[in-house]
């Protein structure tokens, strides 16, 4: 299996999607036959268009992806249900959660006063943290909830804020160039140069957050037009894909002229894959896209990667072997990943990232910058 045959949905979406068009055309025929009217005829199969009505697969599958739900207006969420009371006590504040009836609320006292608000935007699959908009503006909640731990704890980066009062102690402001930030990169429907309008954003991202076009296509595609297709992001080279990715995952670009060091940045991919030595911008075989797909979650079987490596580091077969055939390792031949990629833990994070700058790690060795 080439590396490129990551995603099952490839190998399968030209076929249905002929069998989609082919089913329109014969049902139409049919309807010819059967001296249907057309008007009846879609009158009668008239469920509304949507991209899963031609691309059923990568729907699908994307349906559950984290990056399908990386934020998510208030309502039932179903972490916060299953844990419908926490709590956590950080400096002179106390803080709780409570979820009944499809709704949560966060309340932060000072033993004198308190505050409740609705939590109105949860950000985050995994771990979560709630955008609140108070008289007008929009907060960061300077708690946030860690699964890992099953804990309310301090947002990541919020370390040094001291509260001097209630309104700082709920959360921190957010600029209304932060917040705009923080609403583009977890959901979709923001326009460039135009006022962000929270009520129009769809939360999460959407399939046209990523292909551009998307929307377009899909009215024209409808009425058998293919000529507006959105443009392919298949044909993208590692480094193409890195800083596409990087729109939102950070690129190799803003960390370093952020100057941002240490293991804090660990989650910021395409960063520590563009340090390690594997990283060859005009190859394929080391773009995201090579080991994971965009549409699915991330594959937990360490064993799936490993043909990913091989493609380059496997010893070279006979007089046709690639040149790009590079060092083989001496030590296993399986799960390379485990010992190759670490999990580094994120600072005050509680949860673990991937190290993805592919490397040879020795226990005890410092984390490389
Ligand atoms: C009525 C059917 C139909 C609908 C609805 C539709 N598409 Fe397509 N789409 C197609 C066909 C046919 C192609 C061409 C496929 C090919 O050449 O392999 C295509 C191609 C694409 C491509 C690939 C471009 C490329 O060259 O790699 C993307 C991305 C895409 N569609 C996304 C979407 C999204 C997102 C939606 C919903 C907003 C959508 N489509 C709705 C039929 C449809
Ligand atoms: C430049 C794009 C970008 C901005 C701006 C951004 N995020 Fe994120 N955020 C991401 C990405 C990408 C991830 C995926 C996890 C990772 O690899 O770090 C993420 C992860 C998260 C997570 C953890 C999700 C998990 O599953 O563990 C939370 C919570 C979160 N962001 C909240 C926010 C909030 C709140 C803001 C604004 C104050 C914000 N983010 C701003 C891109 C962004
Ligand atoms: C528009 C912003 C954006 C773009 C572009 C983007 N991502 Fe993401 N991605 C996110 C956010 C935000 C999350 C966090 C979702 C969560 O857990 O809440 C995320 C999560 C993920 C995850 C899931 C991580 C997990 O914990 O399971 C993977 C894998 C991923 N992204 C890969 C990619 C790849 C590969 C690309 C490029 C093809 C890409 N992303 C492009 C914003 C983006
Ligand atoms: C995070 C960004 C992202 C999102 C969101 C996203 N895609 Fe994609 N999509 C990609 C990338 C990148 C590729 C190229 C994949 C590759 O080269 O392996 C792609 C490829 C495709 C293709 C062409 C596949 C092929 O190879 O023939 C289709 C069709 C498609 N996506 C449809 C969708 C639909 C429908 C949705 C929403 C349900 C969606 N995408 C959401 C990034 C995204
Ligand atoms: C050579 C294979 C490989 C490449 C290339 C690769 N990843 Fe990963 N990625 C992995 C593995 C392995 C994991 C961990 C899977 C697990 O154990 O759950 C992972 C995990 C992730 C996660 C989940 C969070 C974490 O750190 O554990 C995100 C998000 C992600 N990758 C994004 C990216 C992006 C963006 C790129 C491109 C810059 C990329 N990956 C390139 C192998 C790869
Ligand atoms: C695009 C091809 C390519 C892919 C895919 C690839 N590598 Fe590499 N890798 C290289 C190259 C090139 C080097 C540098 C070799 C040299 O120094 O001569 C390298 C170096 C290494 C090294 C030595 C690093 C050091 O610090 O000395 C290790 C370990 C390694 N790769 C493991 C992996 C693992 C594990 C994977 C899969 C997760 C992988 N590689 C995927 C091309 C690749
Ligand atoms: C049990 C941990 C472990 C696993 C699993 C593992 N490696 Fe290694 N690998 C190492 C160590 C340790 C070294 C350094 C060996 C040395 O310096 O003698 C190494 C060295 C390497 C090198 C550099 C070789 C050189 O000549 O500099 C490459 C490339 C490599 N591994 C690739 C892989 C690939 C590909 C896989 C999966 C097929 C893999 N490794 C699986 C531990 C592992």
């Amino acid at each position: 299996m080439s590396a490129c045959s990551a995603s099952p949905f490839r190998n399968n979406s030209r076929g249905r999607l002929v069998a989609a068009r082919l089913s329109v055309s014969i049902s139409l025929l049919f309807a010819g036959l059967m001296n249907l009217s057309l008007a009846q005829a879609t009158k009668a199969t008239a469920a509304p268009t949507t991209c899963a009505t031609c691309h059923a697969g990568a729907a699908a599958h994307y349906a559950t992806a984290p990056m399908r739900h990386a934020m998510e207006a208030q309502g039932a969420n179903p972490q916060l249900v299953a844990h419908p009371t926490l709590t956590t006590q950080i400096g002179s504040y106390s803080y709780s959660v409570q979820t009944k009836n499809g709704q949560s609320t966060y309340t932060v006292s000072d033993g004198t006063g308190s505050m409740t608000l609705p939590i109105r935007w949860i950000f985050g699959q995994h771990s979560q943290t709630w955008v609140f908009e108070k008289d007008g503006h929009l907060y960061e909640s300077l708690v946030s909830y860690f699964p890992r731990d099953n804990t309310l704890s301090i947002t990541p980066g919020d370390q040094k804020v001291t509260p001097k009062n209630l309104t700082e102690a709920m959360g921190r402001e957010l600029s209304v160039w932060e917040s705009r930030s923080c609403f583009n990169c977890h959901a979709t429907g923001i326009v460039p140069g135009e006022k962000m309008t929270l009520e129009k954003l769809t939360p999460g991202l959407d399939c046209a957050r990523c292909h551009d076009g998307a929307r377009q296509h899909m009215t024209d595609a409808a009425h058998d037009n293919f000529t507006t297709l959105p443009k392919s992001l298949r044909r993208m080279d590692a480094e193409e894909v890195s800083n596409f990715c990087g729109q939102c995952h950070r690129t190799w670009d803003t960390v370093v002229r952020n100057h941002w060091h240490g293991p804090a940045f660990v989650r910021f991919q395409p960063y520590r894959l563009g340090n390690s030595k594997c990283f060859i911008g005009n190859d394929k075989r080391i773009s995201c896209l090579a080991c994971h797909d965009p549409h699915q979650q991330v594959n937990h079987d360490q064993s799936y990667y490993d043909s990913k490596c091989l493609a380059c580091h496997a010893a070279p077969k006979g007089a046709g072997a690639s040149a790009a055939a590079i060092k083989t390792c001496s030590v296993a031949t399986k799960n390379c990943t485990t010992c190759h990629m670490p999990k580094v833990e994120l600072p005050g994070g509680h949860a673990q990232f991937t190290d993805h700058q592919i490397r040879i790690a020795r226990a005890g060795d410092p984390y490389p910058n």
